[in-house]
């Protein structure tokens, strides 16, 4: 990779390390393999080194380099290094005794990994302290391993496909690790190898670009005092070259939705109701919570009034629970507390509806309450349950005050049983006044970016928490009594009723792309919690993928089909007929590239592109900006053609500070980039300015970076589970962060050319120049030229720019967003002004300064 070798280099210039470090060389030395038990090898495989086989150092201190990815555990036990006979080395180690399978990855030269594999063994057994060997007369390599007390052997010639296990005496299976104390005094076990030094050079080397890396990331606003002491303000002159534009995406700033931090129930889905399909399963929270069950957010008041839960008579199979409320005289109410207490407005009118039945014919009536957590009734309606059957009843409701934390009553007014389901409460107002609608206030705040996207349903919650737990579209369409809910991998209940119709037509509605995310036919790497069997479970069967790979040809047709079409009726029949004009589709989530997953994907991909060469596919490259599912990502969609791969990265503000240069190197024949997932760890000023100054210069690459998203978009305070995020919000109010004023910065005044410029300051020290931005884009449609300037240093900065020709007399707003860098809520000033020929202003200290003038 050019960014590593440009790495390899400063370091060697900057800190000189190399000659001083490795002078009176040895031509070969040992090389022990471990891993550290007091983690279960979670830290990566570690190499020591010794020129005698009995005084030993550590390579690159410890460093652990390779990791297992295996399931949510990632453990590395009883690891087995080997080089066959054509140099290449080959790991493998033990994963757990709940799978019957073990790991393998294979190196050149132990600091590149290749992808990792977890062969199957054909019987159940365990596979414990792999030792591996060669037969010279076969050709074979065998994995001896002990499985209970019992010593087998599989063989294989690729490391690819292994014969079955076959029993082998103790005396055959020959264990060579050795015992041994390494400097500060750890004790460890491991394999021994003679290596050429050149190796340890390598594996020191390649630590030693980390540490620089590392380094350079921890850089924060906290030493600025330090790292700027007597910088004194500066000039910065720009002259633009407009000769030399470029054309740039116009999809760059889009939002990823994911259903983490309640982002969905609870969150931006308006359904004030929690828990109104009683489906709420004990498994959604690894049975660790006893109240989370079918009855959650429900209790009763009453001594006469009995509360179970059925599933002998559902409303639909996917909805198989139910209530059941056995009156022995009126009185008493069952109650639902909605997301920690009801929200309500005064004079606002809510929705509300339920499927009910009664028991033995005779018709009952149901009061309907709204009361606050004092008993004081806020709203009432009355519903007459006239039906044996499952029906649907509805009735309005109007608030009679506010309230933050009301409650729903339904109070049976008369003995008897009566059944109860898909219970549920909307305010009237929804965004757009949607039924079935999302949160106006969070919905509106969302569309205010301005994207030119929305990426959904997840992140993790796409390809889910093992096989069974992949989000499949259709559960998640049709009336909400007949959507199939689902636990999700962020540990809570999805009811669905946020799905995917009302995803796309969200979508519409801002004039947003929509870009729906499916699992590769592979669960999220992490998987395990959920099911207790860890690791990815091999995918979809093979025999289950056509009717997989049909599923998201059926996507492609219920979102753009004719309303004739089979499913562009459905479509049609929801409420939508004309097409919903779906353009991008990703296929992958920051999987593992494995070899399960590259059958997987391939065939989706293939599917695709020949039922709907109109359909742009997006691939992935795993969760980091480098490593191993990054290279083999790029390689795989490089070697299909997959016109864009989803990059993702949260990292510390001087990563971003950093790598401004990270897609300059980009190859441009290649697949484009659509990055997905980003954030810098953290919701200060500095961060969002570190946000800021990269994303001027992703705009410099708008030819390769076709779009962004930050992530995560959405947490509500009290359930925030991934901090940070962009927008916080509780039941009534919702709270921006800075880092979301930047997203709206750059979504509300995006470009689809680049106009390059070069910048002169007054100091070009690295680290100011470095922290200074420009980023200067026109809008072709409109004439509006937008300059965006990053100011990430403790000083001011006078600039002077000359727009010549481009924007005589105009008009233009100036949008200023400044404070201390640890700030975090900062309003932007918008002023609107005129400009000249030239620009000349003073950038505050810390700041974003964006320009748009008009034409
Ligand atoms: O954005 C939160 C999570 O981060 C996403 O679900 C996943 O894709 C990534 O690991």
């Amino acid at each position: 990779m050019k960014h590593m070798q440009t790495y390899f280099w400063m370091l060697l210039l900057v800190l000189g390390i190399n000659d001083a470090v490795f002078a009176n060389e040895p031509d070969s030395v040992y090389l022990v393999s471990y891993a550290t038990l007091h983690d279960k090898g979670r830290s990566g495989l570690r190499f020591a080194w010794s020129a005698d086989g009995k005084n030993w150092n550590l390579v690159g201190n410890g460093n652990g380099y390779v990791k297992c990815a295996f399931g949510h555990q990632k453990y590395i036990n009883s690891p087995y290094l080997f080089q066959d006979v054509s140099g290449v080395w080959h790991c493998v180690w033990e994963l757990n005794d709940t799978v019957n399978q073990f790991a393998h990855v294979s190196s050149t030269d132990l600091v590149t990994w290749d992808r990792q594999a977890y062969p199957y063994l054909k019987q159940k057994q365990q596979f414990r302290r792999p030792v591996v060997q060669y037969d010279k007369s076969s050709r074979q390599y065998t994995i001896a391993f002990l499985s209970g007390n019992q010593y087998f052997k599989i063989t294989t010639s690729d490391f690819k496909t292994f014969d079955e296990a076959v029993a082998i005496p103790a005396s055959a299976y020959k264990d060579d690790r050795v015992t041994l104390n390494l400097p500060g005094a750890a004790t460890v076990t491991g394999n021994v190898c003679k290596v050429a030094w050149q190796v340890v050079v390598k594996l020191t080397e390649a630590w030693q670009i980390k540490q620089y890396k590392d380094k350079q990331a921890k850089e924060s606003f906290l030493q600025d005092s330090i790292r700027f002491n007597g910088l004194k303000p500066l000039t910065a002159t720009v002259s633009l070259r407009p000769e030399n534009r470029k054309p740039i995406s116009d999809l760059l700033i889009g939002v990823f939705f994911e259903d983490l931090n309640y982002a969905a129930d609870g969150g931006l889905y308006a359904e004030l109701v929690q828990n109104r399909d009683f489906e709420y399963e004990p498994r959604e929270k690894l049975y660790r919570d006893s109240s989370w069950n079918s009855s959650h957010s429900w209790t009763i008041s009453g001594q006469y009034l009995g509360f179970t839960i059925d599933s002998t008579a559902p409303l639909h199979s996917n909805n198989p629970h139910y209530a059941v409320l056995d009156a022995k005289q009126p009185g008493g109410a069952l109650i639902n507390s909605g997301f920690d207490g009801i929200p309500l407005k005064q004079g606002d009118r809510y929705d509300f509806s339920l499927f009910a039945k009664n028991y033995d014919g005779n018709s009952r009536d149901l009061l309907v309450k709204l009361v606050t957590q004092d008993g004081k009734e806020l709203a009432q309606a009355r519903l007459h349950i006239d039906s044996r059957k499952w029906k649907k009843y509805s009735t309005m409701l109007i608030a009679r005050a506010n309230a933050k934390d009301a409650r729903l009553e339904l109070q049976p007014l008369s003995a008897g049983r009566l059944m109860l389901d898909v219970v549920s409460l909307f305010p009237e107002k929804t965004f757009k006044n949607r039924k079935n609608g999302l949160r106006a206030d969070l919905a509106e705040t969302i569309s205010a970016i301005h994207p030119r996207f929305i990426r959904f349903p997840g992140g993790c919650l796409a390809h889910g928490d093992g096989v069974e737990n992949i989000y499949r579209w259709k559960n998640t369409i049709g009336p909400i009594e007949t959507r199939k809910p689902q636990p999700n991998i962020w540990g809570y209940h999805q009811t669905v009723g946020l799905g995917y119709f009302e995803y796309f037509r969200y979508c519409e509605d801002i004039g947003a792309e929509p870009l729906p995310v499916i699992a590769a036919g592979v669960p999220c790497q992490n998987s395990g919690l959920l099911t207790g069997v860890c690791g990815q479970g091999g995918g979809i069967p093979m025999n289950k993928m056509d009717e997989y790979v049909q599923d998201i040809l059926d996507l492609i047709e219920w979102a753009n089909g004719p309303a004739n079409s089979k499913w562009g009726k459905i479509r049609a029949e929801a409420g939508h007929p004309a097409p919903f004009n779906l353009t991008y589709i990703g296929i992958g989530n920051e999987d593992l590239i494995s070899d399960v997953f590259e059958e997987r994907f391939t065939m989706i991909y293939k599917a695709i592109r020949q039922k709907h060469p109109e359909i742009t596919v997006i691939g992935t490259t795993g969760p980091f900006h480098d490593g191993t599912d990054y290279g083999q990502g790029w390689a795989l969609a490089t070697q299909l053609q997959v016109p864009l791969v989803d990059e993702h990265y949260y990292e510390q503000p001087g990563w971003f500070i950093n790598n401004q240069d990270y897609y300059d190197h980009y190859d441009r024949n290649k697949p484009k980039v659509y990055l997905g997932e980003y954030a810098s760890h953290g919701n200060t000023l500095y961060n969002a300015l570190a946000e800021a100054l990269y994303l001027t210069n992703v705009e410099r690459n708008g030819d390769v970076v076709r779009m962004t998203s930050y992530a995560p978009l959405l947490a509500k305070e009290k359930y925030t589970q991934w901090n940070p995020d962009l927008i916080y919000f509780n039941n009534t109010g919702v709270k921006p962060t800075v880092n979301y004023e930047v997203q709206k910065l750059f979504g509300n005044n995006a470009g689809n050319e680049y106009l390059p410029s070069v910048i002169k300051l007054s100091n070009e020290d690295e680290a100011v120049r470095k922290r200074f931005g420009i980023s200067v884009v026109r809008n072709t449609n409109d004439g509006s030229v937008v300059i965006k300037l990053v100011n990430l240093l403790p000083v001011a900065t006078s600039l002077k720019l000359e727009l010549g020709e481009l924007t005589a007399g105009s008009k233009a707003d100036r949008s200023v967003l400044q404070g201390q860098p640890g700030d975090k809520l900062l309003p932007v000033t918008v002023t609107a002004t005129s400009v000249g020929n030239i620009l000349e202003e003073t950038l505050a200290p810390y700041s974003l300064t964006v320009w748009r003038i008009h034409k």
